[in-house]
This record gives structure tokens, sequence and C-alpha cells, in this order.
């Protein structure tokens, strides 16, 4: 393997294209923002990184409250928009349909369709070049209930997340393993034959379409048995006949409002004999 160094770039993905939420109920802004991530653990520590150009700067800066809220793929049209578009031209809330509603610990609304959201207080505000960092604080997590069993268990694998890596968006893939599965004995070889599963599989659909190409490839594919068997047999073999209009299938449709076809569709009367 051979690394080539690149010049200082943002590569490190994958990111969240997180929706941050700001302003109030009656006049929200949302903007996407994939520059977020957690900074501590205890107390619960956040940021975003915002140019000084956006409204949302400008929100922020004054209102010193924000929601990270983390969209799901049946909302990703909605996420690139609000990535593209300025709250200065257009209100993006009533142009996507997405619902502004009210927050628990700060006036900044959240966005009802995004299964989690993360209220936060800014605590600092770190400028650092393009962007200015805005350091907050967590005061709220929340999470719809829709996918919280009965046992308490929040299953946000189930919630459908979406990712941002390198200019594009994708859906969260296979579920790998769980926290620390790389030091349990028993998790660990139940991974293991997952993965062996999934090497076979993609082993075996690897020679399968590598079969169809050499097929494909063949100058004698055209003519062979097995050609004609992936065309419509009759179609390949016969000359194309063009519809004249004349076929029994069409006078059929020609006797539509006469008698004869009225008839025809009317469904048979049945007769029940009573039992004597
Ligand atoms: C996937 C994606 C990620 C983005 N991440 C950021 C970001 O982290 N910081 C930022 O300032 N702008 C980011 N943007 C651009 C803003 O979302 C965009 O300029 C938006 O129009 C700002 O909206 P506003 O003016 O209503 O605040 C991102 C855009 C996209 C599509």
């Amino acid at each position: 393997m051979t690394k080539i160094s690149w010049k200082p770039a943002t590569m490190v993905y994958p990111a969240p294209p997180a929706l941050i939420s700001s302003g109030t109920i009656e006049n929200p802004n949302v903007m996407t923002a994939a520059w977020t991530g957690i900074i501590n653990s205890e107390p619960a520590m956040t940021y975003v990184s915002i140019r000084p150009s956006r409204l949302s700067h400008d929100i922020i800066s004054k209102t010193k409250e924000f929601v990270i809220n983390l969209p799901t793929l049946h909302m990703v049209t909605a996420v690139d928009f609000c990535g593209v578009k300025s709250g200065r031209d257009l209100n993006k809330f009533k142009e996507t349909g997405l619902t502004p509603i009210a927050s628990f610990n700060v006036k900044a609304p959240q966005i009802l369709q995004c299964p989690v959201s993360v209220e936060c207080k800014v605590v600092d505000i770190k400028k650092l070049g393009s962007h200015d960092m805005f350091v907050a604080e967590i005061v709220s997590v929340d999470v719809d209930d829709a996918f919280i069993d009965d046992n308490g268990k929040f299953w946000l694998e189930k919630t459908g997340l979406l990712a941002y890596a390198h200019g594009h968006y994708y859906t969260l893939g296979r579920n790998l393993g769980s926290f620390g599965f790389s030091v349990n004995k028993k998790r660990l070889a139940l991974m293991q034959k997952m993965e062996k599963v999934d090497v076979m599989v993609k082993e075996r659909k690897a020679v399968v379409l590598e079969r169809h190409a050499e097929a494909e490839a063949a100058p004698a594919f055209e003519k062979s048995k097995f050609a004609r068997s992936h065309t419509n047999n009759s179609a390949a073999r016969r000359p194309a006949k063009k519809f004249d209009g004349k076929s029994k299938f069409h006078k059929h449709f020609e006797s539509a409002d006469s008698a004869h076809a009225e008839n025809f569709y009317k469904p048979k009367k049945h007769s029940f004999k009573k039992k004597a």
C-alpha cells in the first residue's frame, strides 16, 4: 500500500448532516451543518462551526441557543435544501414541510420529524478562520418515543439516520457489533462468523457476475441457446409484425359498444334452486 500526502483539508468522515434549528417557534430558521459533534462527555458538550455569512450565525450569536436535529433518510432532500438555501431568502420550514415544535429547555425550536433533537446553550464562541465554533452545553436530549420499546430501550438504529461523507449523503449500513465487542469472546466469535458469511456471499456474487461478463463477451453468445433463452424467444425469432388495427384483440374493442359486447361483459346470473 502506498499513501500520498495531500494538503490540509476537512477529511474526517462520516459526519452527521445535522439540521441546526435556531430562532423562536414564531420565527424559526434551520441550516444543515456537517461540522458538528461531541467534545466532552461530562458535562455533555457539543459544538457547531458556522460561517459568519450564514443567517444562523447571526441568530445563534444573539440568542446563544440552538438545537441539533438528527435527520433520517426520508428527509435527505430537505437536508440538502436547508444546506443550499438561506433563511434570508425564504422560510425553509414552509418550503420543506419540516415542522418546528417547541423545545423543553431552550427557546430555539426543534424539528418534529427528526427522531433525535439535542438542545444546546452556547458557552463560548471561538473564531477559527472561515468558521466560528459555537461551543455549547447539551441541556436536553429529546427522542421520538415511537422508537422506545417496552423495556425503555431506544432503538436509534431503527430510525434510519443519515451520514455525510466527502460530498455525498449515505444511509448507515449494517450493525457490525456493539461497543466493546472486540474484547468479549462470545460476541467477537458471533461477529466473525457473520463477517465470514458476508464475505462468502460477496465472493459468490462476484463469480456469477464474472460468468455473465464472460458469456456476454463471447462472440458466439448472440447465436447460442443461452442467448435466446434470455430474450423473449417468440419475439426474437419472429420478425416484428406491425399492428394494423385488424387483430382479434382490436376487433373485440371495436364491438365494445354493441349489444353483443355488453352481453359479453355481463356477469352470468345464477339460479339457486330452493331445497325442498
Ligand atoms: C451537507 C452540508 C453540510 C454543511 N455544513 C455546514 C457547516 O458545518 N457549517 C456552515 O457554516 N455551513 C454548512 N453548510 C452550508 C449551510 O447549510 C448553508 O450555507 C445554509 O444555506 C445556511 O443557511 P442560513 O443562511 O439560513 O443559516 C452545509 C451545507 C450542506 C449541504
